[in-house]
């Protein structure tokens, strides 16, 4: 590999403001190398709202809702129909972040004709304004059709959980040489065939520096370090919001999971102990009327 990380990365602190405006895909384009791009998942609507306040740049509708939301064991299970679902939530919801949605697993895969009729639905029933797909080789004639009709492509590499069989496992990527080499080749023909920024996942930090710095596109990493041009996390890992197991790339911003606990404990127990509702949960009613119903409920029945 011969490209190497600048030595210079911008500080955070002096970056320009977000814009409030909507963010677009060129927006993302020109952040590389003057301020790092920050990325969430979010899959509904009250959570969407919230991450979009925040001025988070983009908010991914990520395949991963398949275990965050829907309970499964991984994301191959998802169907097109679920993220068009979870795409409008979301989208009905965000004023100002760029919406991306994943391509579920053989909504691409099988050619041009099927991936441009899936990612057109989750642009027109879904509204998002960006698909994002996992691999490259094989994936290109797709990325290469979406770009040329106006659908903004976000690559994904690494760690391709639709490939989790194939890769043996949640497993750290580009560990070897040759490995890292073969990345970097991707990460390559991803930008030379209209990606707008990559997805690095679960790859050795030094192999996402040389990588991001190879390219005129941002790399967004998840497990890959600090160098790159942004980050994301899945939302409910760094909520604390689920107890499954979680990477150990994820930093904990919350533990919302023992927020809910303690709420739902409490509340069960001042049903349970009649100190809920109070007198300030119930709706009052005039003496009078009051005062007739229980006269005319005395009365009832005597004529
Ligand atoms: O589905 C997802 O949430 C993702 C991110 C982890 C990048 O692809």
């Amino acid at each position: 590999m011969s490209v190497h990380p600048s030595p210079e990365r911008p500080a955070t602190t002096d970056a320009p403001a977000r814009p409030r405006r909507p963010v677009g895909t060129l927006d993302v384009r020109a952040a590389k190398g003057a301020r790092r791009i920050a990325m969430l998942t979010a899959y509904d609507a009250p959570t969407a709202a919230l991450v979009d306040a925040c001025d988070i740049d983009i908010i991914l509708v990520g395949d991963s809702l398949g275990m965050v939301m829907l309970g499964r064991d991984d994301t191959l299970s998802v169907t097109v129909d679920e993220m068009v679902h979870h795409c409008r939530a979301v989208t009905g919801s965000v004023s100002r972040a760029l919406v991306v949605a994943d391509m579920p697993f053989l909504s691409y895969e099988t050619g041009p004709a099927d991936a441009l009729r899936n990612a057109g639905r989750l642009f027109r029933e879904g509204g998002v304004r960006a698909v994002k797909l996992e691999g490259a080789g094989p994936c290109l004639p797709q990325i290469r059709a979406l770009v040329d009709a106006g659908i903004p492509v976000m690559g994904h590499i690494g760690l391709t959980p639709q490939r989790v069989a194939q890769l043996g496992g949640f497993r750290v990527q580009g560990k070897t040489a040759d490995a890292a080499r073969r990345l970097l080749d991707d990460a390559l023909a991803l930008e030379q065939a209209g990606c707008f920024s990559v997805v690095l996942e679960c790859v050795p930090s030094p192999v996402a520096a040389r990588i991001t710095a190879a390219l005129t596109i941002p790399t967004i990493g998840i497990g890959a370090g600090p160098d790159c041009d942004g980050q994301v996390l899945v939302l409910h890992d760094m909520l604390g919001l689920q107890e499954r197991m979680v990477p150990r790339f994820v930093k904990r911003y919350a533990n919302l999971a023992g927020q809910v606990t303690a709420a739902v404990t409490a509340y069960k127990e001042e049903v349970e102990n009649g100190a809920f509702p109070g007198p300030e949960h119930g709706f009052a009613m005039p003496d009078e009327e009051l005062r007739q119903l229980d006269a005319d409920g005395n009365d009832a029945g005597k004529e």
